[in-house]
């Protein structure tokens, strides 16, 4: 088969040129990073998981009518997507204290937040993903007021839809991340969801016992990283109890064959 034409590829995953024109294949790698790339390690299977995991939420997602790119899975660890123009602003949504911004306020980690904060920082490696404010968007034109309008609106449905998901399998919702992308029809954009949602880019603790099962366990060094996403898979229904090895192994085999 002739070699497929790679378009981008990130830290934890990479782009290649789709079947047809307007559609790309998204692969996912082991790869993790944290701290913009300053640690990095794999974390085994981590892409199957989040292939399955992402595939799972959009999937939920279209059904409540948030608009997303992904079209469908392809195999264990790539899925079939829209093309889109991605919007450079990761949109940070925070129900509880955590992460950067228990570090940056002083507030305890854990602490439930009176309201859901959304948060922008501007994508780019180079400059480590800095905090901006929807002032910089507007007077760099990263996207329109009535584009900010519906991705404000579409994190917060999102956000509404995971805390229920989650907490019915017992997990709390600290916080995560999305990005959005423009799809064109003529002279017409259109903002749809984008990139992936998996334990990479959510805070995701156990709702008894504040375990946390996401990429902190790596960030952090706290051991059981594969372990905490195959728990989340498999909460989420996406895994039988003694399938993780079977999985991890089916994906393997695949690869010893050059699939
Ligand atoms: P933070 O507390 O480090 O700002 O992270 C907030 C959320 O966003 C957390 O769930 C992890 C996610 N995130 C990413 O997906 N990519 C990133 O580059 C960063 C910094 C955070
Ligand atoms: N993925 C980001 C990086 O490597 C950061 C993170 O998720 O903590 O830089």
């Amino acid at each position: 088969m002739a070699r497929r034409r790679q378009i981008y590829e990130g830290k934890a995953k990479i782009l290649y040129e789709g079947p047809e024109p307007g559609t790309l294949i998204q692969y996912f790698k082991d790869d993790a990073t944290a701290f913009n790339a300053q640690k990095r390690g794999t974390i085994s299977g981590k892409g199957v998981l989040n292939n399955r995991i992402s595939e799972h939420i959009f999937t939920a997602l279209q059904t409540i009518g948030v608009p997303t790119h992904f079209i469908r899975r392809l195999n264990m660890r790539e899925q079939l997507i829209r093309q889109v123009e991605i919007i450079p602003i990761e949109i940070v949504i925070r129900n509880v204290a955590a992460g950067s911004l228990s570090k940056r306020l002083g507030i305890e980690e854990g602490t439930q937040l009176p309201r859901t904060i959304i948060e922008y920082y501007y994508k780019d490696d180079a400059l480590g993903d800095p905090m901006i404010a929807d002032e910089h968007i507007a007077c760099f034109g990263w996207a329109s007021q009535d584009e900010m309008n519906d991705i404000a609106d579409m994190a917060i449905r999102v956000n509404d839809f995971l805390c229920g998901m989650f907490a019915a399998i017992g997990i709390r919702l600290i916080d995560f991340k999305l990005e959005f992308g423009r799809v064109w029809d003529g002279d017409y954009a259109r903002v749809i969801l984008a990139d992936e949602i998996s334990p990479d880019g959510c805070r995701l603790w156990d709702l008894k016992t504040n375990k946390k099962l996401d990429k902190d366990r790596f960030r952090q060094d706290l051991g059981e990283v594969e372990e905490a996403y195959q728990e989340v898979a498999r909460r989420l229904g996406l895994l039988q109890p003694d399938d993780e090895s079977a999985v991890l192994d089916l994906d393997s085999h695949r690869k010893k064959r050059g699939k």
